[in-house]
Parts: C-alpha cells; structure tokens; sequence
C-alpha cells in the first residue's frame, strides 16, 4: 500500500507524465525509402521524412507546448489572448503538416505491398458511378494538383455533408481537410517532395505517384468514414 504522501506525489508527477504523452512523434513506415523506386527516390523519402516530416512534429509539439503554458497565465495577463491566437497559426501549419505527412505515407506502397492496384469494394463502386472510370478520377486530381501555385496538398475526400459523395480538394501551404471531408488519398505538391527527382517537370511525379498509390487504404478510410 502506498501511504498518502506517496499518492499525492505522484498525483503531483501527472501532469508532466501526461504533458509527455501528448507529444507526437514520426509515424513508422510500412516499407523502405528506395521501396517506392522508380516512381520515388529513396533519397526524397529518407530528406522528405527524417527531414520535412520531423520539423512539423517538432513545430507542433513546440507550438502546442508554448500554447499550454501561456494559457496558464492567461488570468493573470489577459493580453496573453493575442499570443494565444498567433500561435494558432503556428498549431495550424504544424499540425496540418504533421497530420497531412501522416496520411500520406500510408497512402502510399510499393508494388509488391499492394501499390497501384486499383481499388476494390464500396470504393471501386463509388468511384464508377460518379467519374465512370479510376483513370477519370486520377486525372481530375491531376488538374488540381497541377493547379496548384506555390506548395500544397490535393486530397480525395469522402464528403459526409454531401450523401458519402467522393471530391478532389486542393489546398495551400499545410491546409488539411477537417471536418465532414474525410481524407483518402492525400498528395503533397510542395517541391520538397518530388524536386529531386523530378526538378520542375512536377507533372511527371503527379503521374508517376500514381503507381505507389495504396489504394487498400484508401478503400479502408472510406469505409471507415461515416
Ligand atoms: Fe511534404
């Protein structure tokens, strides 16, 4: 038995235990960074996760750290409020990097562990009956993504305020798709994640990523999404 005092400590000892786990850390990857070769290099997967990915799970828990210790003071400053809301910016980028990354290195495989093969299932169906064809989809997203000016993310979503009806929506910077958009696939545009490779040809790596596309997790997000 632990005697009062004991308990009280460790109850004193939670907050930082718990301050601890709420920090997010990388994602593990299903597959190799050369896996995804040709169609990705293994060098842009090692730079773009170890890299790219790790600065928005340090912005993000940097961030939501400095966002939980100025609301502490916040009843005795209230002019902390305008910190608060600049950091939002801060929670916003980070996060939606942290979470768009995260989405789309599941939404990816090699070939051997299922990449490319189209879609079965509700989704193959979905599918069929409102673009006729996978390749009529692929292509719309690649319009959109070839749309984008500057960095950004196209997502195929299951839109729950619209009958589970699936849509292409393009984004800037980190945006992410919240809410009743319920994301499938999700493509990073930034140059981060194809300029090595692909320099400024970015057309040849939205049709080359297509090849790797984890279609079996795209099929469970949206059956999952209800
Ligand atoms: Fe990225």
């Amino acid at each position: 038995m632990f005697s009062k005092g004991v308990a009280r400590r460790a109850l004193q000892l939670q907050p930082t235990l718990l301050a601890k786990r709420t920090k997010v850390t990388l994602p593990d990857l299903d597959w190799d960074f050369g896996a995804l070769e040709p169609h990705i290099s293994g060098k842009i997967n090692e730079i773009h996760y170890t890299k790219h990915h790790q600065t928005y799970v340090n912005g993000l828990n940097a961030a939501v750290g400095q966002f939980e210790e100025l609301k502490t003071k916040l009843d005795s400053d209230p002019s902390i409020s305008k910190q608060l809301v600049a950091l939002q910016q801060n929670i916003k980028f980070h996060g939606g990097g942290f979470t768009n990354h995260n989405l789309f290195w599941k939404n990816l495989a090699p070939p051997s562990q299922g990449g490319g093969e189209p879609p079965s299932g509700a989704l193959a169906k979905q599918i069929e009956a409102q673009f006729g064809s996978l390749d009529k989809l692929i292509s719309l997203t690649n319009t959109k993504l070839a749309g984008i000016q500057g960095s950004g993310w196209a997502f195929i979503v299951k839109n729950l305020e619209n009958g589970g009806q699936l849509e292409v929506v393009q984004t800037y910077n980190q945006d992410t798709v919240t809410g009743s958009l319920k994301p499938l696939v999700a493509i990073d545009a930034w140059e981060h994640a194809y300029y090595l490779q692909y320099q400024n040809q970015k057309a040849d790596y939205f049709k080359a990523i297509w090849n790797v596309i984890n279609w079996k997790e795209a099929a469970k997000r949206f059956d999952a999404a209800a």
